[in-house]
């Protein structure tokens, strides 16, 4: 005889194998009958001429999605919930303990913020295919003025607050954007940050010129204003009149989002109006549960795709409630600040990055904030950003009773590629894996001919095209580099740039990238980019810089650098001054500590440094010198080197 609990979890096994059978029904309809099933998603939204081709094929690899369908995402995802008796509904739910203040949007003071500012924009001659650069701190006003260009057809483009001056002024150049949208401070737990010099800095660095810049004078620090060319964003805000929604293209795009490639340069990624908001919609019922009315928080930043897909557009979309948290898992003031806030607002599903559970994990291992807290309302913990290690799951999993989702995607998918369906078919977790391939993605694991390979064998991970909608549609103004970074490696197929496997249930695992992009804290980053900024020294000749594993974040870069002949520094002012230049030239972000002089690089005969086998030795992995190796030598002089600075402590 079966106890009770054998037998509810033989019930829930049963049911988790129908539910696998489920989604991968649905998975091969989303494939077979792309216009179908994407076309059934769109009655979901409000169309002003819904689309009779749901995909344009004409142009591959570039496809169109609702090519020739109209719409405006701000009316999707601000007026219709107004008009549909939701006004009242709170729509942005700010807490910022940084700042210790709470208080709720409504859907209709939601609607009235973002028509003023889309009104204003217009009478400053803001109109549809301007660009517009957003660099902000995590206030609702960061939402309003994403929502705002939606309204009128520009095309924001959200720069993260951590980025230092010179990133900003490189988005500025490639953006030409008319308008900069910014605020006198952001703040962190170690003070009030000033954002108005960085932006003044990178304007007076940039070769395109703005024509204004609004600026939102916050209480904890001053901004000073260029006649002229600044404008006080409440003073003009007072005034100005309400803006409609304009009629726009599904394929106009909607945002550019710099995102790290492997050059210094960042990537445009470009997305459209009606696949995003097709996507995003239908994501947020399947993947995350969520329906109008429920209350969803990502705890990310604007500045990332995680905060424009899933802290403004997703929920707002949906009609759900988005919780928008100015603050860390840690310090502030404590690791039970996300458990408490959950509570306290009834969070539904919440979504937030492996890095701030095992934050919270090395300050609170017990849980012992979570006692008291009552977390009845919180149905599933969803991680994504970089790769979920089985034990922060597991931990998570043992702290919070609740379904700990890892789900896989990146900037230019805008939505996950792999995730376990909680809305619709909820299926057995694997811890390590971000379960399933998602609807309308066809994941392939291949090797360098582009074959398949059995389960379990490793591989690159690449999706058959073409894309789903919500995906990019391009970089900005580059379509040549679109298709020399993703297409052009295996004809037919997108190259993810991560490596993984599937297993023989067909959970697919991601393990790695196989470019020179890390992930630190959950933020990518390019390593091409920290050499580039090295050299810059005047006493640097070369540098090599690797991702080298970090308990907390993931990932930390590590620099080595050959110093030019002659050149006499000390190590110490050398490490101070590196580190200043990071700092200075990408921003805090970057979390750059560890660096340190080199005699030589290795490298291969034809000049190429050995990252990979650099990153294996830093991680005390079995290498094997690569046959073209031009210094054998220099793998013992880059062991010595990472001994000292606290890796590649056992020979192997
Ligand atoms: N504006 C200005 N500076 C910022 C910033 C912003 N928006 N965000 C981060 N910084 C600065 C921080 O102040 C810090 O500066 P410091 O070196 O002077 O202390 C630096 O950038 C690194 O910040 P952070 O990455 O937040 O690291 P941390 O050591 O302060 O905190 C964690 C560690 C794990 C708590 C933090 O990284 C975290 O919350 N991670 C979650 C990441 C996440 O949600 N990612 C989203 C992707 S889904
Ligand atoms: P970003 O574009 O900043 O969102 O970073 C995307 C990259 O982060 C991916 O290509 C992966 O390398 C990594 N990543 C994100 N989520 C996961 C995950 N769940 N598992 C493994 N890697 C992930």
């Amino acid at each position: 005889m079966l106890t009770e609990q054998q037998n509810a979890s033989v019930a829930q096994a049963t049911n988790q194998k129908q539910n696998q059978q489920k989604h991968q029904a649905l998975h091969q309809a989303s494939l077979l009958n792309k216009a179908e099933f994407w076309g059934e998603a769109a009655k979901a939204l409000d169309w002003i001429k819904p689309a009779k081709t749901v995909l344009d094929e004409s142009q591959a690899p570039f496809y169109h999605w609702f090519a020739d369908g109209e719409m405006n995402t701000c009316y999707n995802a601000v007026d219709r919930h107004v008009l549909a008796g939701r006004g009242d509904q709170i729509a942005i739910q700010y807490v910022s303990p940084v700042t210790d203040t709470e208080y709720g949007i409504s859907y209709a003071e939601l609607q009235a913020q973002v028509s003023r500012l889309a009104g204003f924009m217009q009478s400053i001659g803001i109109g549809k295919g301007d660009r517009v650069v957003i660099y902000m701190p995590m206030v609702p006003e960061t939402a309003f003025a994403m929502l705002a260009c939606a309204r009128i057809g520009a095309i924001h483009s959200v720069v993260f607050g951590g980025f230092a001056a010179n990133e900003l002024a490189t988005r500025i150049n490639d953006a030409k954007p008319k308008l900069v949208l910014s605020a006198s401070c952001g703040i962190e737990p170690s003070g009030v940050i000033p954002y108005k010099p960085l932006l003044d800095k990178a304007l007076a660095q940039a070769v395109h010129q703005v024509d204004h810049c609004l600026i939102l004078n916050r209480s904890q620090c001053h901004a000073d204003l260029l006649e002229g060319r600044d404008l006080d964003w409440q003073a003009a805000l007072a005034t100005a009149p309400w803006a409609d929604c304009a009629a726009l293209k599904a394929t106009d795009p909607l945002y550019v989002l710099y995102t790290s490639g492997t050059t210094g340069q960042p990537k445009g990624v470009v997305r459209d109006n009606g696949g995003h908001a097709v996507a995003l919609t239908w994501s947020m019922q399947h993947i995350y549960d969520i329906q109008a009315g429920d209350v969803f928080w990502a705890a990310s930043d604007v500045g990332w795709v995680v905060g424009h897909s899933y802290i403004v557009y997703g929920p707002l979309l949906m009609g759900a409630t988005t919780l928008m948290y100015e603050g860390k898992p840690v310090g502030t003031p404590d690791p039970g600040a996300f458990w408490r806030t959950i509570a306290k607002y009834k969070v539904k599903s919440f979504f937030t990055a492996p890095t701030a559970i095992r934050a919270i994990k090395r300050e609170d291992p017990d849980g012992e904030y979570l006692q008291g807290v009552d977390l009845t309302c919180l149905k599933n913990v969803f991680l994504a950003g970089e790769r979920c290690d089985p034990d922060t799951l597991v931990w998570a999993h043992a702290q919070l009773a609740k379904p700990i989702i890892d789900h896989w995607w990146q900037t230019e998918t805008g939505w996950p590629v792999a995730a376990n369906l909680m809305g619709t078919a909820p299926v057995a977790i694997k811890p390590g894996s971000p379960a399933l391939p998602v609807p309308g993605y066809a994941v392939e694991v291949v090797d360098e001919l582009g074959e398949q390979v059995a389960p379990n064998t490793s591989g690159n991970v690449v999706i058959k095209l073409p894309l789903p909608p919500g995906t990019l549609t391009t970089l900005w103004q580059n379509d040549q580099r679109y298709q020399d970074s993703y297409l052009s490696m295996y004809p037919g197929y997108y190259l993810t740039g991560d490596a993984g496997y599937t297993d023989e249930d067909g959970y697919l695992y991601i393990m790695s990238r196989i470019d020179d992009i890390i992930n630190v804290a959950g933020h990518r980053l390019s390593t091409g980019r920290f050499e580039e900024v090295l050299c810059q020294h005047p006493d640097v000749a070369e540098a090599a810089v690797i991702g080298v594993d970090d308990q907390l974040k993931g990932q930390v870069p590590l620099g080595l650098v050959v110093l030019k002949k002659g050149v006499t520094i000390s190590d110490e002012e050398l490490h101070k001054q590196l580190i200043t230049l990071v700092r200075q030239e990408i921003g805090p972000v970057a979390s750059f500590r560890l660096v340190s002089a080199i005699q030589k690089l290795p490298k291969t005969r034809s000049g190429k440094i050995l990252r990979g086998t650099m990153r294996k030795i830093a991680d005390n992995q079995q290498y094997t010198a690569p046959a073209t190796i031009e210094d054998p030598q220099t793998l013992e002089l880059v062991r010595t080197a990472l001994t000292r600075m606290g890796y590649a402590d056992a020979l192997v």
